[in-house]
């Protein structure tokens, strides 16, 4: 039987993994249910993570970009926070002497009420920050309200509005680390941890802090025995207290992205003020309020504070990144912070679906274009061994948008920095800081203070990393631009590889923006165009044709990259644009169309030539963007396996074009085959049309002449004289059936993905079905959102039916938390058999 993914995702289910906190506080709880939300007047009772951009509806007349959906305005988010009146332990509001709430992205322009005070604010929409709420905080009800006013006209992309990560609080004690105040350096088995502390109570009558000790101790991530500790007396904690703590961590595992082994160190902060009983400290900001606690044992927990690290050493060289003497080239991708259905609401779980397939496909390599990631994300990194670039923004002072990061930049660019840095510098996954991304001040030498400033603060704040940037200005490569990054970055620009390193010798360089090659998946069109920026015959319907051999104006195909890679190996990598479709910016389908585009179809071409003779423009109905080798559904698209091919060390054979084309019949019909095998024979029908023999660094060999005929394309792979691999795409029937394939080898159990795949009455894969699926469901779950990965699919995503797309559509389940037993996803379609699968959710 057909399975679509089967190859792609490995069999074997990775254990369950019990996360460990990453940097923070171990007595921090979520507080991400039961808000309040208020915009336009409309009120409801919302949890967290919430973007009120992605329910839709989609508005075929907002611009491209924006991804269709409205994600700007005002809104208001409350919650009540109890604190009792004598601790009690199982209450995560127990009296404590510090309210320190941590919100991880707010879109944007967030401000942070207490009971009507305004406790902080912080406008980057991309930035975590912390709201000290402890002067405002009262016995009893509390009231909690952020604010967010997100601009129109402020991102390239679909930056999503609300609160769309996580919300934490923690209730510590006034002594104990400081706000991200942990830094772990590694070199060789030594371990070092910075450790900044927090004496937010009165000091001692001399004004000069307390006396404490601070111990750490360094468990394997998942362990709990000692491997390691210290222990540091301290005479006097203050808020400015900075303490170094060494460690021996010979015989430890190492990091990398093969074996991403990570290790946690546990810091506990212990005041020993004379007088300062176990849970009553004459100190205390509760007791100051004269709260009273049930025992003295009952106070929040010692301020634990976690911090995930891993063992690598990182040398960045004129040949190559080499980790622990490991020459690593970066195989990586640019991904947007959307996860396509579920719009910018962070969860780990759709994550780590993504990465997977990511991995899955030879991939090493994350950039967060353009801006700060969930912190989850670079847990992922750390967990699945990725390296990552990471972006501080798209814009410094000339604006991109009129509402966009330059109104920002002056005041907060600082800030944000230091907040990313101090945020993300102990993940061994962070390789890279990465300024900004094609700034208009490039090519201005009156403006290089601006990134050079940058740099500075990113070698101040983490002298173990470099600084990079996503430079297109071909100028800006031979001023002194270049010199304000340590590793430049250049978009789009391969060919200036060998004249950059011959000028600069000595001066790092890596592809930060490659490919834009877009295409469709499942979508092909005739004849094929061998110029890559011809949109005469790639680009369709709103379409564009999955050969791969087309890209934006300034992009180049995945082969034409590698071409001066591999002509340049001091190239340190490169980052494709992009791992994923994401929403907004349908190039090249971004505006509405005034002159008419081809279309296949006469009735839709009579349609579009009348709307511009009415309106004098076509809606187009893009919202999301072709440049993914994965589609917004996550449906893999042919280039998956052409970089599969060049990058993992599997032998991959795929075969395209799709081999149903009615009416098509004694056409030249052209076979592309995307492959790391020695040599490759094809057969249509069983006639032999040739082989072909790899060239060195060639993964794609072509049969342009072949002529369609009905039945089965079959490709033999051979590697050192033996057949290795086979794949045979054949004709489909007429569709019959629905399959519901449940994606497996991932996630925590609070979502699942369930592939709806069309297949005919032999189970062969129904490549251009495009049928109207209802998908239903019982048991203790609900349907989170459907996607077929078609980017001009105006259905919202909240809804429970879908046009499957070019024969496949997916449905998101979120489980009930807490639920056991069994859910049963049903889907449906006149005329059409029905798929059904059973989920057994434990928990
Ligand atoms: C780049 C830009 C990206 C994206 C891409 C599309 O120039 O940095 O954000 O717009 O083009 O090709």
């Amino acid at each position: 039987m057909f399975n679509y993914r089967s190859k792609i995702i490995i069999a074997a289910l990775l254990a369950a993994i019990s996360l460990p906190s990453p940097a923070q506080h171990a007595s921090r709880v979520s507080f991400n249910d039961g808000w309040t939300f208020s915009k336009d007047g409309v009120t409801k009772q919302v949890d967290l993570p919430h973007d009120w951009g992605v329910d839709g509806p989609f508005n075929i007349q907002y611009p491209g970009e924006t991804g269709k959906l409205e994600w700007w305005g005002k809104a208001e988010y409350t919650k009540t926070l109890t604190v009792p009146a004598t601790t009690d332990p199982s209450s995560p509001a127990a009296i404590g002497d510090l309210y320190l709430l941590d919100i991880d992205g707010a879109m944007s322009w967030a401000k942070v009420f207490c009971n009507g005070n305004l406790v902080t604010e912080w406008p980057y929409g991309y930035a975590s920050f912390r709201a000290d709420l402890t002067p405002y905080i009262k016995e009893g009800e509390n009231e909690i309200k952020i604010t967010l006013d997100n601009p129109e006209e402020s991102s390239r992309w679909y930056p999503g509005g609300g609160i769309y990560r996580n919300v934490w609080l923690t209730v510590a004690p006034s002594v104990g680390v400081a706000h991200w105040g942990t830094y772990m350096t590694t070199k060789g088995d030594k371990a070092t941890l910075a450790i900044s502390l927090r004496n937010s109570g009165p000091s001692t009558s001399s004004g000069a802090g307390i006396a404490g000790t601070v111990r750490t101790e360094i468990f394997e991530y998942n362990g709990n025995t000692v491997i390691a500790s210290a222990e540091t007396a301290v005479e006097s904690i203050t808020d400015s207290t900075v303490i170094s703590q060494e460690f021996d961590l010979s015989g430890a595992a190492r990091w990398s992205p093969d074996h991403p082994n990570l290790y946690r160190a546990v810091t506990t902060v212990i005041p020993m003020e004379a007088g300062a009983a176990a849970g009553h400290r004459p100190y205390s900001a509760a007791a100051k309020r004269g709260w009273t606690r049930t025992s003295p044992d009952s106070r929040p927990a010692d301020d634990a504070y976690i911090t995930v690290f891993g063992l690598r050493d990182i040398e960045y060289k004129e040949d190559g990144i080499f980790i622990d003497g490991v020459k690593t080239f970066l195989k990586g991708v640019c991904l947007h912070h959307d996860a396509g259905a579920l719009g910018a609401v962070w969860n780990t779980t759709a994550w780590e679906r993504r990465l997977k397939m990511l991995k899955e496909m030879g991939c090493n390599a994350i950039r967060t274009s353009h801006n700060p990631p969930a912190p989850e994300l670079l847990d992922l990194c750390d967990r699945m061994g990725f390296l990552v670039m990471d972006e501080l923004t798209d814009t410094w002072t000339v604006p991109k948008k009129p509402n966009g990061y330059a109104l920002l930049f002056d005041k907060w660019a600082e800030k944000d920095l230091k907040a990313l840095i101090h945020r993300d510098r102990n993940h061994p996954s962070v390789i890279l800081w990465s300024i900004g991304n094609e700034t208009g001040e490039q090519g201005y030498p009156n403006l290089y203070h601006i990134p050079a400033r940058l740099t500075e603060i990113c070698h101040q704040e983490d002298p173990t990393r470099l600084t990079t940037f996503g430079s297109d200005n071909p100028w800006a490569s031979e001023q002194e631009f270049r010199n304000t990054m340590d590793i430049y970055g250049f978009n789009y620009k391969p060919h200036l590889y060998a004249k950059f390193h011959a000028a600069n010798p000595g001066k790092l360089y890596l592809g930060s923006e490659t490919a834009s090659t877009i295409s469709t998946r499942g979508v092909y069109f005739f004849p094929i165009e061998e110029d890559p920026r011809g949109k005469e015959f790639c680009e369709k319907d709103f379409q564009v044709s999955s050969y791969d051999l087309h890209t934006v104006p300034w992009g180049q195909t995945p082969e034409q990259e590698w071409k001066d890679e591999d002509d340049n190996p001091s190239c340190l990598g490169e980052f494709v644009w992009t791992g994923y479709d994401y929403l907004g910016e349908p190039t090249p389908y971004n505006k509405d169309i005034t002159i008419l585009t081809n279309f296949h179809d006469p009735e839709a071409k009579a349609r579009a030539e009348k709307e511009i003779a009415e309106k004098g423009a076509v809606s187009t109905p893009s919202r999301s963007s072709y440049f993914g080798i994965i589609d917004l559904a996550g449906f893999p698209k042919d280039r998956y396996w052409l970089y599969q091919a060049r990058w993992s060390e599997k032998t991959v054979l795929h075969v395209l074009p799709h081999w149903n084309w009615p009416g098509r019949e004694g056409e030249v019909t052209p076979v592309h085959v995307y492959t790391n095998c020695d040599k490759v024979e094809l057969f249509v029908n069983g006639v032999s049309q040739g082989i072909r023999e790899r060239a060195d660094k060639q993964y794609r060999l072509r049969w342009d002449n072949v002529v369609y005929s009905p039945g089965k394309v079959k490709a033999v792979g051979w590697k050192d004289g033996s057949k290795v691999i086979v794949q045979t795409v054949k004709t489909a029937g007429e569709t019959r059936k629905i399959k519901l394939e449940q994606e497996k080898g991932f996630g925590e159990g609070d979502l699942y993905y369930i592939d709806a795949v069309l297949i005919d009455k032999k189970g062969v894969f129904a490549p251009t079905a495009c049928d109207e699926l209802k998908f239903s469901i019982k048991g203790p779950g609900e349907i989170l959102a459907v996607d077929a990965g078609d980017p001009t699919c105006l259905t919202p995503f909240h809804s429970d039916s879908i046009k499957a797309f070019n024969g496949l559509a997916s449905v998101i389940i979120k489980v009930k938390p807490g639920a056991r037993g069994k859910i049963v996803v049903t889907c449906t379609s006149d005329g059409l058999k029905k798929g059904k699968t059973k989920l057994n959710i434990n928990k």
